[in-house]
Parts: structure tokens; C-alpha cells; sequence
């Protein structure tokens, strides 16, 4: 396929070139040239001088950039990226987007594109660089379905599974936040073990081990997040009561070591909304079913 390609950062460059080594041609556009100019030397990419150059011949565009902004510049143009891509893709022609950027712009590139006759679809990405360099990534489309049949091909050369997620292209990018903040939110709450284990001389890594033949199992995390997902908090594993005198042991002995708790600190008031709310008696991970918001189906 006659391929473009906007943004040669840590996971766009390995991307890009795994659609060449695919035996796509690439023609690749970014911000800063020598990067282009790189993977022209090592892959033989075609460089563009603007992001509508490297969508004017493409069937379709992939674009792995920042943030909104750079995708607003370099898609929708009015920033300093040059001829936008909306100006060169020829209709009929395809953006998948990759980047992890708000539902909101997304909807608006869908919008824009339909306007200018031009396909589009959302396929942010779940892997780090190493992933991506492996084709290992997990991608996350929504858009319509002929396109996203068609562009098959590109997801298997860059991931190792795809997850449909319907015709809202913004679902897909809003899937893709939902699954950092279970990551994000990890990674506060081993910092704060970390440094509760730390303070009474054990070491993280120690932690870190028995975390591993446990509640890090997959088995285990998995179970959890059917029961979250379910609603299922009956009958009991582990009390909610039980769950709240814990929380409020580790934070007693964090005080004791004059460490702050921010996250566990909040996870007491989320126990208590719980308790309030007449879950003593239910599996701990009821606590994490007390907010009120619209259910999917
Ligand atoms: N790194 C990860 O582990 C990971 C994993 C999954 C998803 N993601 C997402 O994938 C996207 C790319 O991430 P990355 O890690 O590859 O980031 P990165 O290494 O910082 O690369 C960012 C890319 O965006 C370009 N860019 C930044 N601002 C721009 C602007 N105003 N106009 C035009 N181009 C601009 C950069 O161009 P220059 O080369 O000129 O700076 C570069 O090509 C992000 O949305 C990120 O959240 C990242």
C-alpha cells in the first residue's frame, strides 16, 4: 500500500518502520527533518516537507504525534507543521490516527475529514517502544468497518491484537485512557508500598517479589476486574470492613514513619463512602463500584 507517515518519535519511528519492512512504501513526514532523513538512509522511506506531502499520495495516512496540539497542527493545520494533511489526502483516502489524544479532537478530525471527503479512523495503541520495535502493540480501532477491515494489514504488521470498539472513532481513544489510569494509578500505588516497606528496612524488590507470586498474578488481577466489571461482590472473599482496617493499618504505620499516604489516604474515604453505603458485608472490591455514572449495556 502507498502509505504516509507523521511523527518519527519513540514509537512512531519503530512503527513506521515495521509498515516498511511490511513491504509498504512509506513516505514520512516530521517535525524535526533529520529524523525523516534517518530512516530515509536506514529504510529507505521517502521523506516529505510537509504533512500534506506525505498524505498526497497515500491511500492511507498514520500519524503517531504528541499530543492534541501537534496532531491539530500537523492534521487540521493553522500551526507551524506546514500544509496540513486535510489539504493533501485525496478523497477517499484514510487518516488512522494512532496517537493517544482526547475523544473530543478525535470526533472533531472525524468531522473534518467526512467534511473534506477523506476516511478516518481511531487506532491509538497500547505497548511501549520495545512493543511497537517488535510489532507487539495492542491496538484499539473504531471507525467504520469497511476501513477498519481494510487496514488490517497495518495493524497486524505494527500489533500483535486488535480490539474493534464500534463506529465512534473517540471510543477508541477513550478506551486507551481508561487503560492508562489503571496503569497510572499502579504506579503511585507501588511507589507508596515501595516506601511503607522501605521505611521498616524491607526492600522494594523484596516486595516486589511476593507481589509477584500474588496479588500480581495475572490470574489474580484478572479476577478482580471480572468481579469490578460484573458487580459481582457476593459472596465475600475478603470483607469490605476487613478491607477498610487494613487500609488503615498501612497508613497507621506509614504516620508512624512520618510518610505520606496521598493515595491511600483517599482509598480510606472511598472505604468509608462504601461502608456508608451498607458494604461492610460485601467483597472488598465492592469499593470500587460506589461512584454513580451512566452503565454501558
Ligand atoms: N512512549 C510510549 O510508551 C507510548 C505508548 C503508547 C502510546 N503512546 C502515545 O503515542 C504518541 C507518540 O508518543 P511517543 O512516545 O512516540 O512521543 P515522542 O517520542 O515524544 O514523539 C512525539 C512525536 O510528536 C512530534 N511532535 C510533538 N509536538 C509536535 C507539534 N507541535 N507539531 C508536530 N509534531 C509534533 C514529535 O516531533 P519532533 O521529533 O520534532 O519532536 C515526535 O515525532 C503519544 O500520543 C503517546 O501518548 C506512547
Amino acid at each position: 500500500m502507498n502509505l504516509g507517515f507523521l511523527g518519527l518519535g519513540q514509537m512512531g519511528r519503530p512503527m513506521a518502520r515495521n509498515l516498511l519492512r511490511a513491504g509498504h512504501s512509506v513516505t514520512v513526514w516530521n517535525r524535526t527533518r533529520s529524523k525523516a532523513d534517518e530512516l530515509a538512509a536506514s529504510d529507505r522511506a521517502r521523506v516529505a516537507r510537509s504533512p500534506a506531502e506525505a498524505a498526497q499520495d497515500a491511500q492511507v495516512v498514520l500519524s503517531s504525534l504528541a499530543n492534541d496540539e501537534a496532531v491539530i497542527e500537523a492534521v487540521l493545520g493553522n500551526g507551524s507543521a506546514g500544509e496540513p494533511v486535510l489539504a493533501g489526502l485525496r478523497p477517499g483516502a484514510a487518516h488512522l490516527s494512532l496517537s493517544t489524544i482526547s475523544p473530543a479532537l478525535s470526533k472533531r478530525l472525524a468531522r473534518a475529514h467526512a467534511d473534506a471527503g477523506q476516511r478516518y479512523a481511531a487506532a491509538p495503541v497500547l505497548g511501549r517502544p520495545d512493543a511497537a520495535e517488535h510489532g507487539e502493540l495492542v491496538v484499539l480501532v473504531a471507525g467504520p468497518e469497511a476501513l477498519v477491515e481494510e487496514s488490517q494489514p497495518l495493524f497486524d504488521a505494527l500489533g500483535k491484537e486488535t480490539h474493534y470498539l464500534g463506529l465512534e472513532p473517540e471510543r477508541a481513544n477513550l478506551t486507551k485512557v481508561a487503560a492508562n489510569l489503571v496503569m497510572a494509578s499502579m504506579l503511585e500505588v507501588f511507589g507508596e508500598a515501595y516506601a511503607l516497606a522501605e521505611s521498616y528496612g524491607v526492600g522494594a524488590l523484596q516486595l516486589l517479589g511476593i507481589l509477584e507470586d500474588s496479588m500480581l498474578r495475572p490470574e489474580a488481577l484478572d479476577a478482580y476486574g471480572r468481579r469490578i466489571a460484573s458487580q459481582q461482590f457476593e459472596p465475600a472473599g475478603f470483607r469490605l470492613e476487613l478491607g477498610l482496617k487494613d487500609v488503615d493499618l498501612a497508613l497507621a504505620a506509614g504516620e508512624a514513619a512520618a510518610l505520606q499516604m496521598p493515595f491511600a489516604s483517599v482509598l480510606r474515604d472511598r472505604f468509608l463512602v462504601a461502608m456508608a453505603r451498607g458494604l461492610a458485608g460485601q467483597d472488598w472490591s465492592a469499593v470500587a463500584r460506589t461512584l454513580p455514572h451512566k452503565r454501558a449495556a
